[in-house]
């Protein structure tokens, strides 16, 4: 059933999920990503393991799921654009839509980055099916990736390739394109997860990588580690910046928010884990440090696979899994500036579409160059590459965190959140919301906010 909404023409029914499990699926598959497969195995490998393992579970739980759960509700009861959503829901004359703005400033940057690590991992995907990556020498698969990232036209090609598979993709809609696609990607991602963590744990360093990954050492939390381990649960949920505000405008009405969202917490979590279990493990074994960053995936991973029996065959499977995970994420990211761009300026999508992936092009081309000719451009300390990555993170969406919860909670209001947290009194969950209500209200943007102060060293 589609629903009738206030934004799209009259008589016209606006394009949006259509079944439950399209919700879950366009969902968990916003949010599974590289985020699991890159990001979480390598700053987890390089702050120590478990420890900060708990200090993500504890942001996750105490500052994403409410943040999450916000997003999609505001987006819902709006059915609307991001800025649309908090300028139709925010009284007349404040300025929360800016929110919704910085939003789709955050998008292009992720965007930018997030697409050239894709861009690796496709190429990686050609590369592993031709064997050319098949070295169990570190120095090797080290040349070989440098040769990728250090070529501008290789970094661009791809890049640009993957733009145009996601705007390909996005061009066709969000029920026909975005649920369809990811309703069929999702199965095929935990399966190919399953095998690979199955094997993974037959192996003889399986007992050193779990407990790498599940034995706490505290030594190595410092203030920026809490900031990391934040900006890795506001960046893993994709929230902060009006992904999930997005996708919350294409929910049923009759969906269960709290419970759909928890749900896609915990798949992610459980997508982490057994990231971390298909990784370490794998590492221990053939003697590698766990600590080697973000080329753990491209460098290490290879080099991890080359050692293994059948190791060809899996590494195929791992980086199919990685490309697999990176499209769906990828489109939820471009949605939000499509969706803004086509609702503000009353613009079809298809030209919505065009116009992003061409000025994602040209911005996301400083991500794609970072490592050759633009690899001496440093701002801050950082290329252009690790500075859209910091300031995303690290800046943007903890602050998009904030002002969410201080929108839903102080400007808001109790009565329009249970109202629409219970599907209009239809469920029975209100010591749910309201255990959510105060978090928004005091923990959660107080947290976020003492967290980013300390860890980026402001006292
Ligand atoms: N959650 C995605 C991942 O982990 C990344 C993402 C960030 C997606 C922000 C949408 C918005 O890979």
């Amino acid at each position: 059933m589609k629903q009738t909404t206030q934004a799209a023409p009259a008589g016209q029914a606006r394009d949006a999920f259509t079944s439950s499990f399209g919700v879950l699926a366009a969902t968990l598959g916003s949010a599974v990503g590289l985020g699991n497969i890159w990001k979480f195995p390598y700053v987890t490998g390089a702050n120590g393991g478990a420890g900060f393992l708990l200090v993500y579970l504890l942001a996750t739980l105490l500052v994403g799921l409410p943040v999450m759960i916000a997003e999609i509700m505001l987006g819902r009861k709006a059915k609307a654009d991001a800025v649309t959503t908090l300028r139709v829901l925010a009284p007349k004359g404040q300025y929360w839509w800016l929110i919704g703005a910085f939003g789709v400033v955050a998008a292009f940057l992720i965007m930018s980055f997030y697409s050239e690590v894709a861009a690796w991992v496709f190429a990686y995907v050609f590369k592993a099916i031709s064997g050319d990556i098949l070295s169990s020498d570190p120095a090797r698969t080290s040349a070989a990736f440098g040769a990728l990232v250090g070529d501008p036209v290789q970094s661009l090609l791809w890049q640009w390739g993957v733009l145009l598979f996601i705007g390909g993709i996005l061009l066709l809609g969000v029920a026909k394109g975005i649920e369809a696609v990811t309703k069929k990607l999702m199965p095929i991602l935990f399966v190919l997860l399953l095998v690979l963590g199955a094997r993974s744990l037959m192996l003889p360093g399986a007992a050193q990588g779990l407990a790498f990954l599940f034995t706490p050492d505290f030594s190595k939390i410092t203030a920026e580690v809490l900031l990391v381990a934040m900006g890795l649960a506001f960046f893993k949920l994709s929230i902060g910046m009006g992904t999930m505000m997005t996708y919350g405008s294409y929910f049923r009405d009759d969906q269960n928010i709290p419970v759909t969202t928890a749900r896609v917490m915990s798949a992610d979590l459980f997508v982490s884990m057994l990231a971390g279990i298909v990784v370490f493990p794998a590492v221990f074994t053939f003697g590698f440090k766990p600590e080697a960053g973000p080329s753990l995936l491209f460098i290490t991973i290879p080099a991890v696979f080359a050692s293994m029996p059948m190791g060809h065959l899996f590494m195929v499977l791992f980086f199919v899994l990685s490309a697999v995970a990176a499209t769906g994420a990828m489109l939820s990211i471009l949605e939000v500036p499509v969706s803004v761009m086509a609702g503000r300026f009353g613009i079809s999508r298809t030209k919505a579409t065009l116009i992003n992936l061409g000025l994602l092009g040209v911005i996301g081309s400083t991500c794609a160059l970072s490592n050759n000719v633009l690899a001496h451009v440093k701002l801050f300390g950082m290329t252009f590459f690790d500075l859209f990555d910091f300031v995303s993170s690290s800046i943007l969406m903890p602050a998009g965190g904030i002002f969410l919860c201080l929108f839903v909670a102080w400007v808001w209001g109790r009565e329009q959140m249970t109202a629409a947290l219970s599907n209009d009194g239809s469920l029975q969950n209100r010591q749910v919301i309201r255990v959510l209500y105060w978090l928004l209200k005091f923990v959660t943007p107080v947290l976020i906010l003492l967290v980013m102060l300390k860890g980026l060293g402001v006292f």
